[in-house]
């Protein structure tokens, strides 16, 4: 796959596809600027190479409407603070307004594009808009990892359309950690993963068995697990659909040779509520009526003792429901775990990068992936279409 620096961009018009989609309070102020932060080097080398650099992303979920609050206008004013120089705002990605901005643009200059979702043809992936869209610029270049699991237009309709095109140096990034951790780990790769359901990651594990020497299950997709293997854990959330699944996972796993750890005792409540009365239990005396919200401490003690070794951790979903106090004990212990370890360590998905944040390990933390869905799809073992894309008709 060819990167920016492949391209010959000076002087040129080049269609950067970022991922500004950050979380914005309600008087439209970005409370974590982080995708914004990592995109920098790209824009900031296309600009030295005395590129015209058109950005264009998509934010919240407008569903093809016009709706003010996913407005970008306050992402292109906050850029503009970070790189220091003007940002020309569209205020719209295509068309007209979109056509004069990047007229006006001189060498070395920057503008950003209004909310490509505010067009549904830019979820639908309409040739039309991708065409209209592909018409600002000459090269064409994707550094949004974290939405290039949709086959959207800015992310596969356009790059189709694009001779000049390649991998700005986030998404290079991203992929680059991935292989590293998951096709060619140095050994024992142990992968955490957690989180709400088992089925939004049932082919994550799935194929996760087949790489990694040890798995860790928490958050209340081990209730799932658990249950499958005879525990009663009372009102706890489970999948009750997946038993089978989960079941046959565990099985599968054990003729692999893959030692799977699940919780071994949990922080259990008489209900979701941060004032709920709560007990640590172990797993065979989860009170009926009462739900597993985090790990315990002995689950803590035998999930650190399968980390202690490892030279790859590869973590997605947080163990327990964190943003309570009264259940942050158990994701929290495991963030120190992984980032006082001397493993390559690589978290991926808003929670996990949100409790590692909030437990102050982002420091100790290998590679903290900006990508939610899009980092799953790899842990399930698919290609993103966003770099199948950027792949199509070039010969390297
Ligand atoms: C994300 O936040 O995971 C990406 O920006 C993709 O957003 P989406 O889930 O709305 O497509």
């Amino acid at each position: 796959m060819k990167t920016i620096r492949d391209l010959d961009i000076a002087g040129k018009r080049v269609l950067v596809r970022v991922d500004f989609n950050v979380p914005m309070d309600r008087q439209g102020g970005i409370t974590d600027d982080t995708r914004i932060r990592m995109a920098l080097p790209t824009i900031e080398y296309a600009l030295e190479q005395g590129a015209r650099v058109i950005l264009c992303s998509h934010l919240g979920r407008p569903k093809g409407q016009r709706v003010d609050e996913y407005s970008l206008a306050p992402v292109a004013a906050h850029l503009g603070r970070l790189v220091g120089r003007d940002v020309a705002f569209a205020p719209n990605c295509v068309g007209p307004e979109a056509e004069a901005v990047v007229r006006a643009m001189a060498d070395g200059e920057l503008a950003l594009l209004e909310n490509l979702r505010y067009h549904p043809g830019e979820q639908e992936n309409d040739p039309d808009f991708a065409r209209q869209l592909a018409a600002l610029a000459e090269v064409y270049v994707n550094d949004a990892f974290a939405v290039s699991h949709r086959a959207h237009a800015s992310v596969v309709g356009v790059p189709r359309l694009c001779a000049s095109k390649g991998a700005g140096f986030l998404l290079k990034k991203e992929l680059d950690y991935f292989h590293r951790s998951m096709d060619e780990p140095i050994r024992p790769l142990v992968a955490i993963v957690g989180g709400a359901k088992v089925s939004s990651k049932l082919g994550a594990l799935t194929n996760m068995l087949a790489k990694v020497d040890r798995m860790l299950i928490g958050g209340a997709m081990a209730n799932t697990f658990l249950k499958s293997q005879g525990y009663d854990v009372g009102a706890s959330r489970v999948e009750d659909e997946l038993l089978d699944e989960a079941g046959k996972l565990l099985a599968r796993a054990r003729e692999k040779g893959v030692k799977v750890y699940l919780p071994v005792d949990v922080i259990a409540a008489d209900g979701f509520a941060p004032d709920a009365v709560t007990k640590q239990v172990t797993i065979q005396d989860i009170p009926s009526g009462w739900m597993a919200l985090d790990i315990g401490p002995a689950s803590v003690i035998c999930f650190g003792e399968a980390l202690a070794d490892a030279k790859t951790i590869v973590w997605n979903g947080p163990m327990g429901a964190f943003e309570m106090d009264a259940f942050a004990r158990g994701t929290m212990a495991l963030a120190h775990t992984v980032g006082s370890s001397h493993a390559l360590s690589i978290t991926g998905g808003g929670d996990s990068n949100a409790a590692v944040n909030k437990f102050g390990e982002a420091e100790n933390i290998s590679y903290m992936s900006t990508g939610g869905g899009a980092f799953l799809m790899l842990m399930e073992g698919k290609e993103l279409p966003g770099v199948a894309a950027l792949e199509e008709g070039q010969e390297n």
